[in-house]
């Protein structure tokens, strides 16, 4: 079959561009020779229709509201699944045989311990940084510790490079949880789970034992498997381009962090809860929504839009279920934050603003109350979102090494500042 092509006209010249299709979703304009034929750039800030990449890690189809990781559909893994399983799916591209995920969590458990020296970095911190603050030093500090796999060229250095980031990382966010409330620090436990493991580390204390709940610790599992990863977001691409200049993993993962920081971003959970507590009552929501409506009020519906889903994220429809089985467990199926929110989304669609624009929950909208309710205060939220995250910031920076064609990303612009002019010697100046 001929290849696909687009045509681009510009006064009496014609210039044709090859169309590619991937496996599934929508076809792609290759204009990689466009400046030297047109001598003209592209111009899309936000990225709104622009593909950095190719990949075959994750796909969303944001019409139906669809999420694959490698094919598998979000719910079926996060249902059936636990996190090492989607992070092993992630970075080798099958569901692991029984011989593979028993190797892949051994691996991952040997390395969850971090040097005992980098204890030390958190004393430098503020008692009262932000977590986050904490979570980008301390992880782009790891690079100090581990110059036996810095080499990206080593696919072996690569691997070992990935598995400590996914190993740590728990380490790591539990430390700044500890360090953030002042109590010591809980070395990891080798005989618990990736998940129930996390929470011992953040909610045990040398003067007793944490024990866990089976079905706390299975919901903090699924929102890791919500949250593993999402195509090319902002902070995926952060990682992407920083690695595409060679840097190394463990700085390039620091920088995924810092984006997610961000609250259009990975920061929506911890504002959406604060938002919802600010809202406080039912009666107060239509004068929030009538906020989030006025073009002059900066104030949006955080927990709500997407750039890519224009229908329900299908992540929320599970956080929201993952919500109930928490609360309930705990003993706070009455939360009266999750009476507020189910009845914003209640009436945020079915307002013809909220419609008109396809804005629904996203996966940010649920996660707060969820993660309030497992006993994590606003300020670690993001921070688990980031410990989830790194297993796609890993794969997607492991996808992007290994590609034969890859070289590093640097964007043009429309410069619309000053034409060239001369120099005007201070003595000439008033
Ligand atoms: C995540 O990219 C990813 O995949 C991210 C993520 C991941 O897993 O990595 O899914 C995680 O970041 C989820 C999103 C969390 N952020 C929030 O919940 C913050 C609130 N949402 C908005 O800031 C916004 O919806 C964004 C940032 C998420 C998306 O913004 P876009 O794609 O740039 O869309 P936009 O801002 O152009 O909005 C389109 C219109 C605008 O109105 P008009 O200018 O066209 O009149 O919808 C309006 C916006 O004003 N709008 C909202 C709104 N979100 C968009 N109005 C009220 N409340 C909102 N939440």
């Amino acid at each position: 079959m001929s290849e696909k092509t687009a045509t681009l006209t510009i006064g009496d010249q014609s210039w044709s561009m090859p169309i590619h299709s991937g496996s599934i979703g929508p076809d792609v304009i290759d204009i990689t020779k466009l400046y030297g034929q047109t001598k003209a750039f592209t111009y899309d800030p936000g990225f709104t229709s622009t593909a950095s990449c190719s990949s075959e890690i994750t796909y969303i189809d944001g019409d139906e509201g669809v999420l694959l990781y490698r094919g598998y559909a979000i719910d079926e893994l996060a249902e059936n699944g636990d996190f090492l399983e989607t992070c092993y799916l992630l970075l080798y591209g099958e569901l692991p045989n029984h011989a593979q995920k028993e190797d892949f969590d051994r691996r991952v458990t040997r390395h969850t311990m971090i040097h005992e020296q980098m204890t030390r970095f958190f004393s430098g911190f503020r008692r009262d940084a932000h977590p986050m603050a904490v979570m980008v030093g301390v992880v782009g500090a790891l690079s100090s510790f581990y110059h036996d796999s810095l080499d990206i060229s080593d696919p072996h250095q690569r691997m070992i490079a990935s598995l400590r980031m996914i190993a740590k990382m728990p380490t790591i966010a539990a430390m700044a949880y500890k360090y953030y409330i002042g109590q010591p620090f809980v070395y990891p436990k080798n005989s618990l789970d990736y998940s129930a493991n996390f929470l011992h580390m953040c909610f045990s204390t040398p003067c007793e034992d944490y024990p866990i709940d089976p079905i706390l610790a299975r919901a903090m599992d699924r929102i890791f498997i919500l949250h593993a990863d999402h195509e090319q977001n902002a902070s995926t691409s952060t990682v992407r381009l920083a690695g595409s200049s060679g840097a190394n993993p463990f700085a390039c993962i620091a920088a995924g962090i810092a984006c997610l920081w961000g609250p259009a971003h990975g920061g929506a959970n911890e504002a959406a809860l604060l938002m919802l507590q600010e809202i406080g009552t039912p009666d107060r929501i239509p004068e929030f929504v009538a906020r989030a409506k006025d073009k002059n009020d900066p104030f949006r519906l955080m927990g709500f839009g997407h750039r890519v889903y224009k229908n329900y994220d299908p992540r929320a429809k599970i956080m929201q279920k993952t919500c109930h089985e928490v609360l309930a467990e705990v003993g706070h199926a009455d939360d009266p934050l999750l009476q507020v929110a189910m009845e914003l989304e209640r009436i945020a669609l079915t307002d013809d603003y909220f419609i008109e624009k396809k804005l629904y929950p996203n996966i940010d909208f649920y996660s707060g109350i969820t993660l309030k309710a497992l006993g994590f205060p606003t300020a670690m939220f993001t921070v688990l979102f980031a410990v989830a995250r790194t297993v796609g910031w890993i794969a997607q920076w492991k996808e992007m090494i290994e590609d034969p064609h890859q070289k590093i990303g640097r964007p043009r612009q429309l410069y619309t500042g000053a034409a060239p002019r001369d120099y005007l010697p201070y003595d000439k100046r008033d």
